[in-house]
């Protein structure tokens, strides 16, 4: 059988590579039934960004499972909330075909049911550089460490959720999936790994899952169900989601930052009238943004487009100027593997496909790395295609996310947050972030922005108003603890309260501070420490107070305090879980297994919640 590659075929490297995997181990006729079935259903229930062969290729034939259970576990792991709702989404499809079903995060799941489980589903995303999500990360651990049983029994499938432009995409999942498959389980359907876009690729697996199910069970499908939005479960009370932005209009927009500060951090207050949304303190804002139109224009000329050409807006069929669909439409700051893939084959210049071959992969990594469209328009010139070709292998440009820093119940109807904007230089050319710039440059008060709530289960004040909180957020990490203490002061919350925050210079760096300083007068705020990392010659950062502190810290967890962590993902966040470790075991007066453990309780029992990014 021919290797299908990306020059040969019509596929992703990622498909194709899939594609390689399930050709040859289909018989006869599984491979004429597959024949049928994509010729009957072709395009319906795939979706292009996705591995996704037919579940039904690689189910057991229905006959040879006519006792199986109707019980269906859907285990996710997931930090801002997508997985989660996906899961949800999926039980409600499944219980209304007659199944019973089980949803939990996967840190909630007893382990030693697992070898008990017939049909499970995981929905499960990737976090850090290629690690699991928090309320994932134990279920992992277990399943790929030696107490993790034999699972002969099991059907499975995984729905993994990710972004293509990391470099390890949706490892999480495909982590998953292989260990299942070590153990003994069986694939109800092939996995499937989405990118930002998820709800066509998801909605796809779905009608797979279900479909392999009933087939399990020798029921009638009714595949229409499974093909509904994944937005379903998104707050009811509004008709507004993700898919259906409300355009909310701009009430305030302010600079946090002092006059000689070397970062810009921008306040803005947005109106939900009439739009029946509304939030919790812990969720966040989806904003879309615009990309920067000085871009757009260099992008046009560099390829010698015409702006007012008619192009497609999306994969739906509706159409715009060329301008408007790069301006709002399509990611153009962003290159991806599969992108490049796509546009070597619009590129004259044969650089872009020695620049993809397999043992370029450091070239490819450090050519993406910085760059943008213009970098490639500008590069990989002559071009062989029209606007229309090139708009079609964009992605679609993505909402970005902000940790809402006020209480609902403290503002009703209003929703505010805190960008702090990202501008750098790379390879020459000063750079923008789409929308952090987008907002502290192009939004004012009387502008209507597109936005959406994106609940968060995973990061919540604790139940019990009377519960100590301890909150730690350097830089923007410190925006929802503002709307912690805002709800906390409505609803009079007897719990005491400990901030912890941080960033460079106290004199034009300290952000809300006149709304800390009024929340300790009011008793709404118990403690605040803080850590300017510049205006000392040796750098302080927040771990360093939590370690000045650790008896007191430790005694607060004692009493059944909640610790609450946000903003940078990649250093502060792993330094402060460090500290943390370090505090409990020092004034725990415990072993680096036991703080270790006690941690991880924490973490279960979620009295450890993180935000980070
Ligand atoms: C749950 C969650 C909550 C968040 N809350 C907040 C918040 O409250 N406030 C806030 O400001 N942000 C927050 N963020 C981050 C926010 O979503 C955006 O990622 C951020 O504003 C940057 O978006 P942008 O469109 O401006 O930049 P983009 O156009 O997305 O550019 C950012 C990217 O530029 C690249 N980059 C940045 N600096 C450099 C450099 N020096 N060299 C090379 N490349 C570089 C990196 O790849 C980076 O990812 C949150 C993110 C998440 C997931
Ligand atoms: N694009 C960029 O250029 C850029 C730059 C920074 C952050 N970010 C990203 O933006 C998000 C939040 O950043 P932010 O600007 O709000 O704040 P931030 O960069 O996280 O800075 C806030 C404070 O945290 C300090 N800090 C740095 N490293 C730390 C560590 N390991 N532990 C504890 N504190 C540490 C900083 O000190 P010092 O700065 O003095 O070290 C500063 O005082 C993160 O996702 C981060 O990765 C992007
Ligand atoms: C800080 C951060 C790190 C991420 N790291 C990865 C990664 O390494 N690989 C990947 O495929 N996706 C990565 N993603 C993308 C997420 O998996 C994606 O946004 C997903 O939809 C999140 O789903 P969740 O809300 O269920 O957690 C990352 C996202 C964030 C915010």
């Amino acid at each position: 059988m021919v290797q299908l590659h990306v020059t040969n075929s019509p596929f992703s490297e990622s498909q194709a590579e899939l594609l390689n995997r399930l050709l040859p181990t289909l018989t006869e006729s599984q491979r004429i039934w597959l024949g049928g079935y994509l010729a009957a259903f072709g395009g319906a229930a795939v979706a292009p960004a996705v591995q996704e062969p037919s579940a039904a290729a690689v189910q057991e034939p229905a006959a040879a499972a006519p006792a199986a259970s109707r019980e269906v576990t859907i285990l996710f792991g997931s930090q801002t909330g997508n997985c989660q709702r996906l899961a949800t989404s999926l039980s409600g499809q499944l219980k209304e075909q007659g199944f019973t079903v089980n949803v939990s995060a996967m840190n909630s799941f007893k382990t030693n049911a697992l070898k008990k489980t017939e049909n499970l589903l995981l929905i499960v995303s990737t976090h850090g550089e290629g690690e699991p999500p928090d309320n994932a990360r134990s279920f992992y651990e277990f399943l790929h460490s030696k107490r993790a049983p034999q699972l002969e029994g099991l059907h499975y499938s995984v729905l993994g959720l990710g972004d293509t432009s990391y470099e390890f995409f949706c490892q999480t999942g495909k982590d998953f999936d292989k260990r299942l498959e070590e153990l003994g389980g069986t694939r109800l359907g092939l996995r499937v790994d989405c990118d930002l876009d998820y709800d066509e690729p998801a909605a796809g697996w779905f009608t797979q899952v279900i479909g392999a199910l009933n087939e399990r069970v020798n029921a009638p499908q009714i595949a229409e169900a499974a093909v509904e939005a994944a937005e379903h479960a998104d707050a009811p009370a509004s008709p507004y989601s993700r898919n259906q932005p409300f355009y909310a209009e701009v009430l305030e927009n302010l600079n946090l930052n002092g006059r000689g500060s070397d970062r810009e951090t921008r306040h803005l207050e947005l109106s939900l009238e009439g739009s029946g949304l509304a939030f919790e303190p812990g969720d966040s804002l989806g904003v879309y943004p615009e990309n920067h139109p000085q871009l757009v224009e260099a992008l046009i000329s560099a390829m010698g487009w015409d702006a007012g050409e008619t192009v497609p807006l999306n994969k739906k069929g509706e159409t715009g100027s060329l301008r408007e669909a790069l301006l709002r439409h399509y990611e153009i700051t962003v290159l991806t593997k599969p992108l490049l893939e796509q546009a070597a084959k619009l590129s004259a210049a044969p650089a872009l496909q020695e620049l993809l071959l397999p043992e370029r992969q450091q070239a490819l990594k450090d050519y993406i790395h910085g760059r943008d469209l213009l970098d490639l328009a500008v590069d990989f010139a002559p071009w062989k295609a029209t606007a229309s070709e090139f708009v079609a292998i964009l992605r679609k440009l993505p909402a970005r996310l902000y940790s809402i820093s006020s209480s609902y119940n403290a503002n009703p109807d209003e929703v505010h947050f805190t960008v702090r904007a990202v501008r750098y230089e790379a390879n020459g050319r000063q750079r923008y972030g789409v929308c952090s710039v987008h907002c502290a440059e192009r939004v004012q008060p009387g502008d209507k922005l597109p936005i959406y709530i994106q609940s968060n289960p995973n990061f919540k004040l604790p139940a019990n108003p009377d519960a100590p909180v301890i909150m730690i957020g350097p830089g923007t990490g410190v925006a929802p603890f503002r709307s912690f203490l805002e709800e906390r002061e409505v609803q009079g919350a007897a719990g005491k309260s400990w901030l912890f925050y941080g960033d460079r210079h106290f004199v034009t760096d300290f952000l809300y501070q006149t709304d800390w300083q009024r929340m300790l007068k009011d008793g709404v705020l118990s403690k605040l420490d803080v850590a300017f990392s510049r205006d000392t010659a040796e750098k302080v950062y927040v771990q360093h107070r939590i370690l000045e502190h650790s008896r007191e810290l430790y005694a607060w967890l004692q009493e059944g305090a909640h610790i609450y962590v946000c903003g940078d993902e990649k250093h502060m966040a792993h330094d402060v879980h460090t500290a943390l470790l370090t505090v409990i075991e020092e004034a725990g007066g415990m072993s680096a297994e036991a703080a270790a453990a006690y941690l991880d309780t924490l973490q279960q029992e979620q009295r450890y919640q993180r935000d980070v990014y």
